[in-house]
């Protein structure tokens, strides 16, 4: 009891220990630390203005206090206000003794006092269960901005977000400072939004797998699952976002990325003919016909519900990685081609985005496209682009006088991979919060002029690898995009990310904790480990807590000191805070492969140009020459039987994953003859875990015909050593 009083005591004086106004994200332009301190108690009140009634609104969700609107006075309180001598986002907070005082330019400036004053408090607050009172150190923050469209580009087609999962990400981005909410809300694999006029395409396009004309693609064959946001779902998440000052631009992706639509409506194609059998999701005819004046119509219709439903001045209308091939084959679209004397398939798609767009602007909203949608050089200007290929095509499109969205992949597309073997995709590049942070627009070659016609930069996270993510681990959306969006938040705010080591230390010294507190499931930065004298060891600089897996024991350790071995590559370490994780690492050892001579065979004949041989050699990959039907199987046959902890069997691309066995089972043999079950495929891989003995040989048999491709990729085994 007497410790239980002592603690107490404690907690109640460390609540009078004023918070310190210090390591914030984004760093503010101005920050003065003064003499003195406030203190919230519970007959604080949060006063505003009237126009400021949502904004005290929120910042009460967070400080448990009476709002009341009135003429601001101080003493004692925490006051809002608008201040028209400030820019629109730009705000003042002032903590003194007598109380607190934000002033924004409008309501959006005094939401980012709110944002700051929130990082000055002890980090429970993002739980809304802090307690009071409650300290804060007296300080005077300026700050304001320096790109006015600070955005994120949130991909709920490839895998669905339900609206509860959206708000969440929304609020979160809120306290970075972020103020714009690309919704990616249509491609190949989903139609997002509910079309009043057009319900098919969600009631049909929201939802993928079994007997939908729009199959599970990515691994969840035989599932029907899905969803969309009703209209009124959406308004509530437009206003839940508007109070964080953050609007939502929808986007629809037009006239490529339609898989969905194509499947939903065949009559939008070239040369229609009906299908609409069940596939696996793969139809080659993806793009709009640009022809058919029907296909002008119901996209009309679909964007006049939009633009109603969406208070944001931009609309997207996509624009990216359109295959124009098929137009070639469509007399109508030739025609058209002719008449205005095109001489590309990129004029034929301006055309298209040219007609939408004029109709968007007739709604009196901007259209936003991606950068491909200049590249034949007749897009109005009225169009803002969207920079994702390049550097190169950002200043493209500002020197040719377009608004300018600035995201090249290799630094803004936080599905890429972190580090080398984390999860995520690589094909734009490899990178960690500290490359976005030292995105670098003088240094990436852009001039003044050039800097006019940028308005602002964007982070994006496609989500196709999402459901492949292991259930068991942090959230992959939440563990791809933090830190990295913290590093975002900087640059857009201050224009340029600072150096890393600076940001690192406010980043791990007070805003991890703050992450936690929000509940977002962050990558840490993996352990670094070192092999010296027979002796193992793991260092963090976050101040995490280190853990190891031992290879074959499924126990996981605490790391308290260096382990003596002479099997150092046994071991595999991660770091852990809270829900936050980093990747696991080990010694290089740890991932090395035997390579046993294997002969592979097959019930499906080998394409003649990549014959099974070239798996047999570990070197490049083999197709089959036709695609794959129940029951056919694959088998990878050792010259002498392999002694190893685990043989993988991959097919295809996982990480698409196209082009592999969609279902099936592994089998292993020790003799050449006999074979037992261990486990189905997933992904398209099979894996022998901890083999009894040496393995003569693994097969694959393929329980699902077709993979919506013509052939199958073979693979070499993957055959992993006993440490
Ligand atoms: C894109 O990544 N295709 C915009
Ligand atoms: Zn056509």
């Amino acid at each position: 009891m007497k410790i239980f009083r002592f603690f107490a005591a404690i907690a109640a004086l460390l609540a009078f220990v004023p918070a310190v106004a210090g390591d914030i994200i984004p760093q503010p332009r101005k920050l003065e630390k003064r003499n003195g301190a406030f203190t919230i108690l519970t007959t604080t009140k949060i006063t505003h203005s009237a126009e400021l009634r949502s904004s005290a609104n929120y910042l009460a969700e967070y400080l448990p206090l009476d709002v009341l609107e009135d003429n601001g006075k101080v003493e004692g309180n925490i006051v809002l206000r608008e201040n028209k001598n400030l820019a629109e986002e730009a705000y003042t907070l002032d903590v003194s003794d007598k109380g607190i005082v934000i002033e924004g330019g409008t309501s959006a400036g005094v939401v980012y006092g709110v944002e700051t004053l929130l990082q000055m408090l002890p980090v429970k607050i993002y739980t809304k269960q802090v307690e009071l009172p409650l300290s804060v150190s007296a300080c005077r923050v300026e700050d304001e901005p320096y790109f006015s469209y600070r955005g994120f580009m949130l991909d709920v087609s490839r895998t669905w977000i339900d609206a509860e999962g959206v708000k969440k990400f929304i609020e979160n981005l809120a306290h970075h400072k972020i103020n714009k909410l690309h919704i990616h809300l249509s491609d190949d694999e989903g139609w997002r939004i509910e079309i009043k006029s057009h319900p098919e395409l969600t009631e049909i396009g929201g939802f993928r797998g079994v007997d939908s004309p729009v199959a599970g693609r990515y691994g969840r064959w035989q599932e029907h699952y899905g969803g969309y946001y009703t209209q009124e779902q959406m308004r509530e998440i437009i206003e839940f976002a508007a109070v964080r000052n953050i609007e939502i631009i929808p986007e629809i992706d037009l006239p490529g990325h339609s898989h969905n639509l194509a499947r939903v409506r065949p009559e939008v194609l070239c040369n229609f003919t009906p299908n609409m059998e069940a596939s696996l999701g793969y139809d080659t005819r993806s793009a709009l016909c640009v022809s058919k004046e029907d296909n002008y119509k119901f996209l009309e219709d679909i964007f006049s519900e939009l633009a109603e439903l969406f208070p944001s001045k931009y609309v997207h209308i996509g624009g990216d990685e359109v295959v124009t091939s098929q137009w070639k084959s469509c007399p109508d679209c030739q025609a058209l081609s002719k008449a205005h004397n095109m001489q590309s398939g990129a004029e034929l798609q301006e055309y298209f985005m040219n007609r939408l767009s004029k109709f968007i602007v007739s709604l009196g909203k901007h259209p936003c496209v991606w950068n491909e949608a200049i590249n034949a050089g007749t897009l109005t200007k009225e169009a803002v682009v969207y920079g994702w290929e390049s550097v190169a095509a950002c200043r493209k499109a500002t020197q040719e006088g377009y608004s300018t969205i600035v995201m090249p992949g290799h630094y803004f597309y936080f599905d890429m991979r972190q580090s080398q073997r984390e999860p995520g995709h690589n094909w734009a590049a490899i990178f960690d919060a500290s490359k976005v942070l030292a995105f670098d627009f003088e240094k990436e070659g852009f001039t003044k002029e050039e800097m006019k016609n940028v308005a602002g930069i964007q982070a994006s996270f496609f989500s196709e690898l999402y459901i492949s993510h292991l259930e068991d681990e942090s959230d992959y959306l939440q563990y791809q995009t933090y830190p990295r969006i913290c590093s975002l938040s900087e640059v857009a705010w201050c224009g340029k990310g600072g150096e890393w080591k600076e940001f690192y230390s406010r980043l791990t010294n007070a805003h991890y904790g703050r992450m936690l507190a929000m509940g977002i499931d962050f990558r840490l930065a993996p352990p670094t480990i070192k092999y010296e004298d027979g002796v193992l060891s793991a260092a963090t600089t976050d101040r995490s807590h280190i853990y190891y897996n031992v290879v074959g024991d499924a126990e996981t350790h605490l790391y308290v000191e260096p382990i003596k071995t002479d099997k150092p590559a046994r071991y595999v370490f991660h770091t852990k805070q809270g829900g936050a994780r980093s990747g696991d690492v080990a010694v290089e050892a740890h991932y090395a492969m035997l390579k046993p001579k294997v002969k592979i065979t097959s019930s499906i004949e080998e394409s003649e140009r990549n014959p099974y041989s070239n798996a047999e050699g570990y070197n490049k990959q083999a197709r089959t020459a036709r695609t794959c039907k129940d029951g056919d199987w694959i088998l990878y046959t050792f010259e002498e039987p392999v002694t190893c902890r685990k043989i993988e069997v991959p097919t295809g691309y996982s990480h698409l994953p196209r082009l592999l066995f969609n279902a099936g089972y592994i089998e292993v043999s020790y003799d050449g003859e006999k074979f037992e079950r261990v486990g189905d495929l997933h992904l398209g891989a099979g894996v022998v875990d901890a083999p009894k003995k040496a393995v003569k040989a693994v097969r694959i048999v393929c329980t699902e015909s077709g993979n919506g491709a013509d052939e199958v990729i073979v693979r070499a085994p993957n055959v992993y050593p006993i440490f």
